[in-house]
Protein backbone atom coordinates (compact mmCIF):
# COMPACT_ATOMS: atom_id res chain seq x y z
CA UNK A 1 0.00 0.00 0.00
CA UNK A 2 0.84 3.51 -0.67
CA UNK A 3 2.78 5.67 2.62
CA UNK A 4 -0.29 7.54 4.36
CA UNK A 5 2.15 9.88 5.85
CA UNK A 6 1.91 11.76 2.20
CA UNK A 7 -2.06 12.30 2.72
CA UNK A 8 -3.22 15.53 4.78
CA UNK A 9 -5.75 14.01 7.81
CA UNK A 10 -8.03 16.61 6.58
CA UNK A 11 -7.85 15.59 3.18
CA UNK A 12 -8.57 11.62 3.80
CA UNK A 13 -11.22 13.16 6.57
CA UNK A 14 -12.97 14.60 3.56
CA UNK A 15 -13.16 10.98 1.39
CA UNK A 16 -14.35 9.40 4.32
CA UNK A 17 -17.30 11.87 4.92
CA UNK A 18 -18.46 12.30 1.40
CA UNK A 19 -21.69 10.51 0.43
CA UNK A 20 -21.63 10.88 -3.20
CA UNK A 21 -17.99 10.83 -5.57
CA UNK A 22 -17.31 11.27 -9.07
CA UNK A 23 -13.70 10.97 -10.16
CA UNK A 24 -12.49 11.50 -13.58
CA UNK A 25 -9.59 10.01 -14.45
CA UNK A 26 -6.82 10.64 -17.32
CA UNK A 27 -4.11 9.22 -19.09
CA UNK A 28 -2.15 9.58 -16.00
CA UNK A 29 -3.71 6.68 -14.29
CA UNK A 30 -2.51 4.54 -16.82
CA UNK A 31 0.89 5.92 -17.48
CA UNK A 32 2.27 3.45 -14.39
CA UNK A 33 0.78 0.25 -16.43
CA UNK A 34 3.02 1.40 -19.60
CA UNK A 35 0.64 3.16 -22.05
CA UNK A 36 1.90 6.73 -22.84
CA UNK A 37 -0.01 9.41 -21.23
CA UNK A 38 -0.11 12.65 -24.54
CA UNK A 39 1.56 15.08 -23.34
CA UNK A 40 4.41 14.36 -20.93
CA UNK A 41 7.40 16.32 -22.94
CA UNK A 42 9.36 13.03 -23.90
CA UNK A 43 7.38 10.58 -23.71
CA UNK A 44 3.71 11.56 -24.53
CA UNK A 45 1.98 10.38 -27.38
CA UNK A 46 1.66 13.95 -28.78
CA UNK A 47 5.35 14.16 -28.62
CA UNK A 48 6.15 11.66 -31.09
CA UNK A 49 2.96 11.76 -33.29
CA UNK A 50 1.19 14.80 -34.81
CA UNK A 51 -2.35 14.46 -33.49
CA UNK A 52 -3.81 15.99 -36.48
CA UNK A 53 -2.14 13.35 -38.74
CA UNK A 54 -3.67 10.50 -36.27
CA UNK A 55 -6.61 11.77 -33.98
CA UNK A 56 -8.91 13.50 -36.57
CA UNK A 57 -11.84 12.42 -38.95
CA UNK A 58 -9.70 14.35 -41.57
CA UNK A 59 -6.91 12.13 -41.20
CA UNK A 60 -9.05 9.29 -41.09
CA UNK A 61 -10.61 10.43 -44.42
CA UNK A 62 -6.40 10.90 -45.63
CA UNK A 63 -4.92 7.57 -44.74
CA UNK A 64 -7.60 5.31 -42.79
CA UNK A 65 -4.77 2.75 -43.21
CA UNK A 66 -2.31 4.66 -41.52
CA UNK A 67 -4.79 5.74 -38.83
CA UNK A 68 -5.70 2.12 -38.29
CA UNK A 69 -2.23 1.26 -38.07
CA UNK A 70 -1.61 3.66 -35.12
CA UNK A 71 -4.99 2.46 -33.35
CA UNK A 72 -3.25 -1.45 -34.13
CA UNK A 73 -0.35 -0.13 -32.56
CA UNK A 74 -2.31 1.37 -29.42
CA UNK A 75 -4.59 -1.54 -29.01
CA UNK A 76 -1.13 -3.74 -28.73
CA UNK A 77 0.05 -1.61 -25.85
CA UNK A 78 -2.62 -1.98 -24.06
CA UNK A 79 -3.27 -5.74 -24.18
CA UNK A 80 0.85 -6.05 -22.70
CA UNK A 81 -0.71 -3.80 -20.03
CA UNK A 82 -2.42 -4.92 -16.63
CA UNK A 83 -4.25 -2.16 -14.25
CA UNK A 84 -2.35 -0.28 -11.72
CA UNK A 85 -2.78 0.00 -8.17
CA UNK A 86 -4.11 3.07 -9.22
CA UNK A 87 -7.16 1.49 -11.12
CA UNK A 88 -7.93 -0.72 -8.55
CA UNK A 89 -7.80 1.37 -5.52
CA UNK A 90 -10.66 3.38 -7.53
CA UNK A 91 -12.47 -0.27 -8.15
CA UNK A 92 -12.56 -0.46 -4.40
CA UNK A 93 -13.62 2.67 -3.64
CA UNK A 94 -16.58 2.50 -6.44
CA UNK A 95 -17.53 -0.90 -3.42
CA UNK A 96 -16.93 1.42 -0.26
CA UNK A 97 -19.16 4.67 -1.35
CA UNK A 98 -22.64 4.67 -1.67
CA UNK A 99 -22.64 6.95 -4.51
CA UNK A 100 -19.39 6.41 -6.91
CA UNK A 101 -19.34 7.74 -10.55
CA UNK A 102 -15.95 6.95 -12.97
CA UNK A 103 -15.70 8.99 -15.49
CA UNK A 104 -12.70 8.36 -17.90
CA UNK A 105 -11.04 10.01 -20.61
CA UNK A 106 -8.85 6.98 -21.47
CA UNK A 107 -9.50 4.84 -23.95
CA UNK A 108 -7.56 1.53 -22.99
CA UNK A 109 -10.38 -0.28 -20.98
CA UNK A 110 -8.12 -0.68 -18.37
CA UNK A 111 -10.91 0.56 -15.44
CA UNK A 112 -13.50 -2.19 -16.24
CA UNK A 113 -10.21 -4.88 -16.43
CA UNK A 114 -9.47 -3.77 -12.59
CA UNK A 115 -13.11 -4.20 -11.57
CA UNK A 116 -14.96 -0.58 -12.06
CA UNK A 117 -18.04 -1.41 -13.83
CA UNK A 118 -19.62 2.01 -13.03
CA UNK A 119 -17.46 3.50 -16.00
CA UNK A 120 -18.48 6.60 -18.04
CA UNK A 121 -16.17 6.48 -20.96
CA UNK A 122 -15.90 9.92 -22.49
CA UNK A 123 -13.54 9.38 -25.15
CA UNK A 124 -14.91 6.15 -26.18
CA UNK A 125 -13.02 2.54 -26.32
CA UNK A 126 -10.07 1.25 -28.32
CA UNK A 127 -12.10 -2.24 -28.08
CA UNK A 128 -14.65 -1.35 -30.09
CA UNK A 129 -15.04 -0.26 -33.95
CA UNK A 130 -17.99 1.67 -35.13
CA UNK A 131 -19.76 1.69 -38.89
CA UNK A 132 -18.50 4.44 -40.81
CA UNK A 133 -21.76 4.99 -42.52
CA UNK A 134 -24.14 3.65 -40.24
CA UNK A 135 -22.54 4.28 -36.93
CA UNK A 136 -23.21 0.15 -35.52
CA UNK A 137 -21.08 -0.36 -32.88
CA UNK A 138 -18.42 -3.84 -33.14
CA UNK A 139 -16.51 -5.45 -29.88
CA UNK A 140 -15.47 -7.98 -32.65
CA UNK A 141 -13.98 -7.27 -36.25
CA UNK A 142 -11.48 -8.58 -38.51
CA UNK A 143 -8.30 -7.04 -39.00
CA UNK A 144 -5.21 -7.69 -41.21
CA UNK A 145 -2.08 -5.58 -41.12
CA UNK A 146 -2.67 -4.68 -45.39
CA UNK A 147 -6.57 -4.73 -45.42
CA UNK A 148 -8.50 -1.62 -43.55
CA UNK A 149 -11.25 -3.35 -41.45
CA UNK A 150 -15.35 -2.75 -43.49
CA UNK A 151 -18.92 -3.05 -42.06
CA UNK A 152 -19.87 -6.62 -41.88
CA UNK A 153 -23.42 -5.48 -42.68
CA UNK A 154 -22.86 -2.91 -45.44
CA UNK A 155 -19.70 -3.31 -46.45
CA UNK A 156 -18.24 0.68 -45.31
CA UNK A 157 -15.04 1.44 -43.80
CA UNK A 158 -15.07 0.77 -40.47
CA UNK A 159 -13.24 3.22 -37.48
CA UNK A 160 -12.54 3.09 -33.64
CA UNK A 161 -14.90 3.83 -31.78
CA UNK A 162 -12.90 6.77 -30.09
CA UNK A 163 -13.50 10.36 -30.14
CA UNK A 164 -10.88 12.49 -32.59
CA UNK A 165 -10.62 15.97 -31.90
CA UNK A 166 -13.21 18.33 -33.60
CA UNK A 167 -15.60 15.48 -32.76
CA UNK A 168 -18.84 15.67 -30.84
CA UNK A 169 -18.62 13.09 -27.33
CA UNK A 170 -20.95 10.54 -27.24
CA UNK A 171 -24.21 12.62 -26.22
CA UNK A 172 -25.40 10.39 -23.41
CA UNK A 173 -22.07 9.71 -22.09
CA UNK A 174 -21.54 13.67 -21.70
CA UNK A 175 -24.53 14.16 -19.91
CA UNK A 176 -24.12 10.83 -17.65
CA UNK A 177 -20.61 12.68 -16.86
CA UNK A 178 -22.55 16.11 -16.34
CA UNK A 179 -25.18 14.86 -13.42
CA UNK A 180 -22.42 13.24 -11.95
CA UNK A 181 -20.11 16.08 -11.57
CA UNK A 182 -23.26 18.31 -10.42
CA UNK A 183 -24.26 15.70 -8.19
CA UNK A 184 -21.41 14.74 -6.41
CA UNK A 185 -20.16 16.34 -2.78
CA UNK A 186 -16.74 15.04 -3.36
CA UNK A 187 -14.76 15.35 -7.15
CA UNK A 188 -11.70 13.44 -7.57
CA UNK A 189 -9.11 14.94 -10.88
CA UNK A 190 -6.71 12.06 -11.22
CA UNK A 191 -4.08 12.15 -13.86
CA UNK A 192 -4.88 14.38 -16.04
CA UNK A 193 -4.14 17.48 -17.68
CA UNK A 194 -7.05 19.24 -17.64
CA UNK A 195 -6.46 20.97 -20.97
CA UNK A 196 -9.47 18.95 -23.06
CA UNK A 197 -12.92 19.92 -23.17
CA UNK A 198 -15.49 19.54 -22.25
CA UNK A 199 -14.05 16.85 -19.63
CA UNK A 200 -11.37 19.88 -18.27
CA UNK A 201 -14.84 21.83 -17.29
CA UNK A 202 -16.37 18.52 -15.36
CA UNK A 203 -14.54 19.63 -11.78
CA UNK A 204 -15.96 23.04 -12.49
CA UNK A 205 -19.09 22.12 -13.10
CA UNK A 206 -18.94 20.12 -9.59
CA UNK A 207 -17.57 22.95 -7.68
CA UNK A 208 -20.05 25.16 -9.12
CA UNK A 209 -22.94 23.13 -7.00
CA UNK A 210 -20.70 23.47 -4.31
CA UNK A 211 -18.65 19.83 -4.28
CA UNK A 212 -14.45 20.09 -3.55
CA UNK A 213 -11.80 18.70 -5.47
CA UNK A 214 -8.86 16.26 -4.68
CA UNK A 215 -6.85 16.74 -7.38
CA UNK A 216 -4.22 13.72 -7.66
CA UNK A 217 -0.82 14.68 -10.32
CA UNK A 218 2.34 14.26 -10.25
CA UNK A 219 2.72 18.14 -11.27
CA UNK A 220 -0.05 20.81 -10.51
CA UNK A 221 0.74 22.75 -13.76
CA UNK A 222 -2.46 24.04 -14.98
CA UNK A 223 -4.31 22.70 -12.31
CA UNK A 224 -6.52 25.17 -10.23
CA UNK A 225 -6.32 25.64 -6.62
CA UNK A 226 -8.77 27.21 -3.98
CA UNK A 227 -10.19 26.38 -1.38
CA UNK A 228 -12.03 22.92 -1.30
CA UNK A 229 -9.25 22.01 -3.39
CA UNK A 230 -6.50 20.01 -2.45
CA UNK A 231 -3.50 19.01 -4.18
CA UNK A 232 -1.98 15.74 -3.66
CA UNK A 233 1.20 16.46 -5.75
CA UNK A 234 2.83 12.18 -6.62
CA UNK A 235 1.94 9.15 -8.60
CA UNK A 236 -1.89 7.68 -8.99
CA UNK A 237 -0.33 4.71 -7.94
CA UNK A 238 1.15 5.04 -4.98
CA UNK A 239 -1.59 7.96 -3.71
CA UNK A 240 -4.88 6.70 -4.47
CA UNK A 241 -3.86 3.69 -2.30
CA UNK A 242 -2.42 5.34 0.33
CA UNK A 243 -5.83 7.96 0.44
CA UNK A 244 -7.52 5.23 0.60
CA UNK A 245 -5.64 3.34 3.61
CA UNK A 246 -5.85 6.64 5.34
CA UNK A 247 -9.42 7.51 5.16
CA UNK A 248 -10.82 3.73 6.14
CA UNK A 249 -7.28 2.24 8.07
CA UNK A 250 -7.30 -1.55 7.39
CA UNK A 251 -9.19 -2.70 10.49
P1 LIG B 1 -2.30 14.17 -20.75
O1 LIG B 1 -1.14 13.42 -21.31
O2 LIG B 1 -2.70 15.48 -21.35
O3 LIG B 1 -2.06 14.45 -19.20
C1 LIG B 1 -1.62 13.38 -18.36
C2 LIG B 1 -1.57 13.95 -16.97
O4 LIG B 1 -1.21 12.90 -16.08
C3 LIG B 1 -0.52 15.05 -16.81
O5 LIG B 1 -1.08 16.12 -16.06
C4 LIG B 1 0.62 14.35 -16.05
O6 LIG B 1 1.29 15.26 -15.18
C5 LIG B 1 -0.16 13.33 -15.23
N1 LIG B 1 0.57 12.13 -14.87
C6 LIG B 1 1.50 11.46 -15.58
N2 LIG B 1 1.87 10.34 -14.92
C7 LIG B 1 1.14 10.29 -13.76
C8 LIG B 1 1.06 9.39 -12.67
N3 LIG B 1 1.80 8.28 -12.60
N4 LIG B 1 0.20 9.69 -11.65
C9 LIG B 1 -0.56 10.81 -11.68
N5 LIG B 1 -0.52 11.72 -12.70
C10 LIG B 1 0.31 11.45 -13.73
O7 LIG B 1 -3.55 13.15 -20.78
P2 LIG B 1 -5.07 13.51 -20.54
O8 LIG B 1 -5.23 14.60 -19.55
O9 LIG B 1 -5.75 12.23 -20.26
O10 LIG B 1 -8.08 12.94 -26.11
O11 LIG B 1 -5.52 14.04 -22.00
C11 LIG B 1 -6.90 14.30 -22.22
C12 LIG B 1 -7.20 13.97 -23.65
O12 LIG B 1 -6.27 14.64 -24.54
C13 LIG B 1 -7.06 12.50 -23.98
O13 LIG B 1 -8.20 11.78 -23.64
C14 LIG B 1 -6.84 12.55 -25.49
C15 LIG B 1 -5.81 13.67 -25.53
O14 LIG B 1 -5.69 14.28 -26.76
C16 LIG B 1 -8.22 12.74 -27.46
O15 LIG B 1 -7.34 12.24 -28.12
C17 LIG B 1 -9.52 13.18 -28.03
Amino acid sequence: MGTTAAIPPEVAARLRGARSITALTGAGVSAESGIPTFRDALTGLWARYRPEELATPEAFARNPSLVWGWYRMRREVVARAVPNPAHRALASLEAQVPRFTLVTQNVDGLHRRAGSERVIELHGSLARARCSREGTVLELWDETESETPSCPACGALLRPDVVWFGEPLPGEALRAAEIAARNCDLFLSIGTSNLVEPAASLPWRAVAAGAEVIVINVEMDGQRAGSGIYHLVGRAGELLPALIEAAWPAR
